[in-house]
């Protein structure tokens, strides 16, 4: 694993139980459909999900047994329950029994994924979409400390439907007060950040201000996208995907979801090791989350190597920055060219906005 990520960060917990990446944004960008292949970061499994419900077939891969005891469990769910069955045991609409649901949906469990549910009982009754460390320090965000600036009917007020005009006169009069700006200075710090919400090692490449890059972003996300529609700003303000669900949960794709997920294979371990076990007939899009962010350049330039060796020509690789600006390394300029339009483009439709940028590259050709 380059770097050592692997024994630096912990990851026999559940880090991320949704994926917290717009799904809409890389469906548009690496284009899934029938008879196209895609390598793709697990993490909660929904993008994945997502992008084999547009068509394509998919490698989803994860380096921890906690984001893939997550996904299995969502798949069981998804083959075996109704639309609002999933809702309910997922933790998006009340329950009565989940852990009643989860000892009917386990034998579809791989031993793993089972052992790890069966020692998390509370998660499962909770619903598996809160579990994740992410969700908590989201939940913490929510309960203790978006209250210091807004209330409750400020936030239902935010949520509602209204044009572009009337979001922006909201923002700047109701919502962008001095405390709203101060809570994000201090709870988005990078320590804090760091704590609660990610691992500390993670943090080591990154440069310059947490809270300035992700307000600045906030703002477009309130103003210029429809906030009514935004599952990522849903759950973070109200706990829950009240108002949107996230794509893969959309009721008028969940025929296409169920079909779709024949077409998943998991794969414990990282995407590079994916890409070699999975070879055969190469990939036409990687779905690569942020892992680049984590990772000093060499360690960068080592993935995107190993992943061109298994590309066809014309695939396309989509990821997301954060806060570390990362690309293709200049070594591979004649087998990588960036789509800076397209790029640019689909990044001013990204609902989840704590990104600095939506990364699209195409591949030219491949090693054979
Ligand atoms: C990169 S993280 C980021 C998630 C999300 N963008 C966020 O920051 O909130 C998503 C998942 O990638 C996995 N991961 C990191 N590096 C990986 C690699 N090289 N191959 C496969 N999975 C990897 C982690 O275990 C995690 O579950």
């Amino acid at each position: 694993m380059p770097d050592e990520l692997q024994e630096r960060a912990r990851f026999d917990f559940v880090r991320y139980a949704n994926c917290w990446e717009d799904a809409d944004v890389l469906i548009e960008a690496l284009r899934p459909g029938p008879g196209r292949r895609i390598l793709s970061v697990a993490s909660g499994g929904d993008n994945s999900f997502a992008l084999a419900a547009a068509g394509a077939e998919v490698v989803a891969a994860d380096l921890s047994a906690a984001q893939l005891a997550c996904a299995e469990l969502k798949i069981a769910a998804i083959r075996r329950l109704d639309h609002a069955g999933v809702l309910a045991f997922l933790g998006i609409r009340p329950a009565e029994d989940r852990l009643g649901v989860y000892a009917r949906l386990r034998p579809d469990l791989t031993p793993a994924a089972a052992a790890f549910w069966d020692a998390t009982p509370a998660a499962v009754s909770g619903g598996i979409v809160h579990a994740g460390k992410f969700e908590r320090y989201f939940g913490l965000f929510r309960r203790r400390v978006l209250p210091l600036a807004h209330g409750r009917r400020r936030v239902a007020a935010l949520l509602s439907p209204r044009p572009v005009a009337e979001r922006r006169a909201f923002h700047d009069r109701r919502w962008n007060n001095l405390r709203w700006r101060m809570i994000f200075h201090v709870f988005f710090s990078r320590f804090i950040m760091g704590r609660l919400g990610r691992d500390p090692e993670f943090f080591r490449y990154v440069e310059g201000s947490v809270a300035d890059r992700i307000l600045a972003r906030a703002r477009y996300a309130l103003t210029e996208l429809p906030t009514h529609a935004n599952p990522y700003l849903s759950y973070i303000l109200t706990g829950n995907f009240t108002h949107a669900l996230p794509p893969y949960l959309e009721p008028e794709r969940f025929d296409a979801l169920r079909e779709g997920l024949q077409r998943v294979t998991l794969f414990r371990g990282t995407v590079q090791d994916a890409a070699a076990a999975h070879a055969a007939r190469g990939f036409d899009g990687f779905n690569l989350s942020d892992i680049f962010e984590y990772l000093d350049p060499p360690a960068c330039a080592d993935i995107f190597r190993r992943l061109l060796a298994h590309a066809r020509p014309g695939a396309r690789l989509a990821y997301w920055n954060m806060l570390a600006p990362r690309s293709h390394p200049a070594e591979l300029d004649g087998r990588v060219r960036p789509l800076p339009e397209l790029s640019t483009r689909l990044f001013q439709n990204d609902r989840a906005f704590f990104y600095s940028a939506f990364v699209v590259e195409e591949c030219l050709g491949s090693e054979a």
